[in-house]
């Protein structure tokens, strides 16, 4: 049976071009506020019988998850067979670790709340740090995809002679995989953090590389500020050009990185000006592979 599709607002654009391509049903998720502020929720399509795959990437994640909730469990009271959640930007999972006496591990709670709500999660290059893989978080069955490939060919195709540069040591997956794929050389910088938005660079001796474009690649950009200060320590190179996973760009952060490079470009994970890299070939791919009904 067909499955249906349920992009959250703001989701009906990854949805479509995901539904095109495994042969799904694309419904649609209605959502208001009543007016004193509580979520109104109605699904279009019928999910008697089938897979549903809710589609809401989860960047600025709390005014929208008590909708994905009510329409998931709406799913579920509806007869959906399974109710999946497509997130190709998983959100809460930097904080992992209590860092200061009494902080909340967000990362923990969000990831009860997900796996109490849905059958299966889908994603895409969860910031795992501290934790290897999502089961030491979420306790349903998860699959983690990679953009790699995609950023890599998107490099090869676009940028001549690239140097492959990573922010910080947790870039390295992401640096070594892309530089290998094009057969680019890359280095990896060291990041301190003190805050927020104050972080430190420390850059290796770079010179022999002065003939080569640099390409930042990260998995977030949330303040900009790694991208920023990275790209501060790039002088006496080629402009350099970055390339980020989930473009989440908080406050004035697009403005300020844009500024600081020759291009910037990202998946659509989230949706930003800056998508030029389509993940939905990704997502397909797997569902068709591992849920089929
Ligand atoms: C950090 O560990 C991540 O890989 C990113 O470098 C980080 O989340 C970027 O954050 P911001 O844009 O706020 O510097």
């Amino acid at each position: 049976m067909q499955r249906l599709i349920l992009p959250l607002p703001g989701n009906e654009g990854f949805a479509k071009r995901l539904a095109a391509l495994c042969q799904g049903e694309l419904g649609a998720v209605e959502t208001r506020q009543f007016p004193d502020g509580e979520s109104y929720v109605r699904l279009h399509g019928d999910p008697r019988g089938r897979a549903v795959d809710i589609v809401c990437t989860l960047a600025r994640p709390d005014p929208r998850f008590l909708s994905l909730v009510y329409a998931a469990d709406t799913a579920r009271e509806l007869g959906a067979t399974q109710v999946n959640l497509i997130a190709p930007y998983l959100a809460y999972m930097r904080q992992d670790k209590r860092f200061q006496e009494g902080e909340s591990i967000s990362s923990l709670s969000f990831a009860r709340l997900v796996s109490s709500t849905f059958d299966r999660l889908l994603t895409v290059d969860p910031h795992l740090h501290r934790h290897p893989t999502l089961s030491a978080l979420y306790t349903i069955p998860t699959t983690t995809l990679h953009a790699a490939p995609r950023l890599a060919s998107w490099i090869a195709a676009n940028v001549q002679s690239p140097l492959i540069i990573g922010p910080d040591e947790e870039s390295e997956q992401w640096a070594g995989s892309i530089a290998e794929r094009i057969g680019a050389p890359h280095v990896v910088l060291r990041k301190t953090r003190q805050g927020d938005r104050q972080v430190d660079i420390q850059v290796p001796d770079l010179s022999a590389w002065q003939d080569r474009t640099p390409v930042l690649v990260d998995d977030i950009a949330s303040s900009g500020r790694t991208l920023v200060v990275a790209a501060g320590k790039l002088a006496g190179m080629r402009p350099p050009q970055c390339v980020v996973v989930h473009a989440l760009f908080a406050e004035d952060a697009w403005s300020q990185v844009s500024d600081c490079f020759e291009r910037v470009v990202s998946t659509d994970a989230v949706p930003h000006p800056s998508n030029r890299i389509e993940l939905a070939p990704l997502l397909a791919n797997a569902l068709l592979r591992d849920l089929r009904d």
